[in-house]
């Protein structure tokens, strides 16, 4: 089996690309965005950032080009603004945005619940994509979904496509309903494998293992298997079917975890339960 790619090739839209790039918030998503992109090619001199208080990387780029809180008149026209603070900051940070967008602009936000329409009302018109990535972003190994209003052009769409790609594995959607059950599957996501390691730690402890053999274990046990299914081109219930014997000790384990009130049920239900949250926040 051949390792798969740890980060996209560079795509064209990026390797040619010849605007600027406007970066709204350089946290921690948004500074993971901000190296994928520089991985890809991107000069430096082709990004402007703005960040109150930049990390020392992010200042340091400045001595290769990167503008770091510029004013609008010496950015020219921008081509694609990337929203990266926190929802909440949003109503605050949003008005500042304003003066870089012009009409052929698109901005992409990465905001946790915050909609087309709440972007679109606090924007001037303009091309606009909401995305939801989720946390191995920071290692390149992300997923994010996206949705556009109609406003996006094909090369808009092209060049967040590879703006995205810079921090893992894009996806569009049309239907922006299904942003919620996305944040419920990808976004909170990892949390659960996160758990699902927490679990298996306890449980084995309680079997009778020392605790930090228990924690290697169950660590290593998660990490190894989610590297197979990436690296594997077979399903995840084929991989599953593949390390079950028959009357075996993983049988044993499964016909708990696969039983009535077993994992299928409880996953069901609390992916319902962050569908719903997200619909609540977003109001
Ligand atoms: N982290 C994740 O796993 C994840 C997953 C999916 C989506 N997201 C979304 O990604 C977004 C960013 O999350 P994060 O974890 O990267 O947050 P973060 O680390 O707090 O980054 C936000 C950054 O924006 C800066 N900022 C605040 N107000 C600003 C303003 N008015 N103008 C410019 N910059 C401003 C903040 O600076 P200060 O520190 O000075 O406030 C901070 O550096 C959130 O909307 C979140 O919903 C995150």
């Amino acid at each position: 089996m051949s390792p798969a790619p740890t980060s996209p090739a560079a795509t064209p839209a990026l390797a040619g690309f010849s605007g600027t790039i406007l970066l709204l918030g350089a946290g921690k998503m948004g500074s993971a965005m901000l190296e994928g992109w520089l991985a890809l090619g991107l000069g430096p001199d082709k990004i402007a950032v703005l960040e109150p208080q930049p990390t020392p990387e992010t200042a340091a780029l400045t001595a290769r080009g990167l503008r770091l809180n510029p004013v609008r008149a010496a950015l020219g026209e921008v081509s694609a603004v990337v929203l990266a603070v926190k929802p909440q900051t949003a109503p605050e940070a949003m008005p500042s945005l304003a003066p870089f967008v012009g009409a052929a602009t698109v901005v992409v936000s990465i905001m946790a619940g915050r909609t087309l329409r709440f972007l679109e009302a606090a924007l001037p018109p303009c091309a606009v994509i909401r995305a939801m990535p989720n946390t191995p972003a920071a290692i390149g190994r992300g997923i994010t979904v996206a949705v556009g209003n109609p406003r996006v052009s094909p090369q808009q769409r092209e060049l967040v496509h590879a703006l995205l790609s810079a921090v893992g594995t894009v996806e569009w959607v049309t239907d922006e309903a299904l942003m919620d059950a996305v944040t419920a599957v990808s976004g909170s996501g990892p949390a659960y494998v996160f758990l699902l390691a927490e679990a298996m730690t306890k449980a084995g402890i309680a079997a009778g293992l020392p605790g930090a053999l228990a924690a290697t274990l169950a660590r290593a046990t998660v990490a190894g298997s989610g590297e197979l299914l990436h690296r594997s081109p077979l399903d995840a219930a084929t991989l599953r079917q593949n390390v079950t014997s028959p009357g075996g000790t993983t049988a044993a384990a499964l016909d708990v975890l696969m039983g009535k009130d077993g994992l299928d049920r409880l996953m069901t239900d609390a992916i319902a339960a962050a569908t719903r949250r997200s619909r609540e926040l977003a109001g």
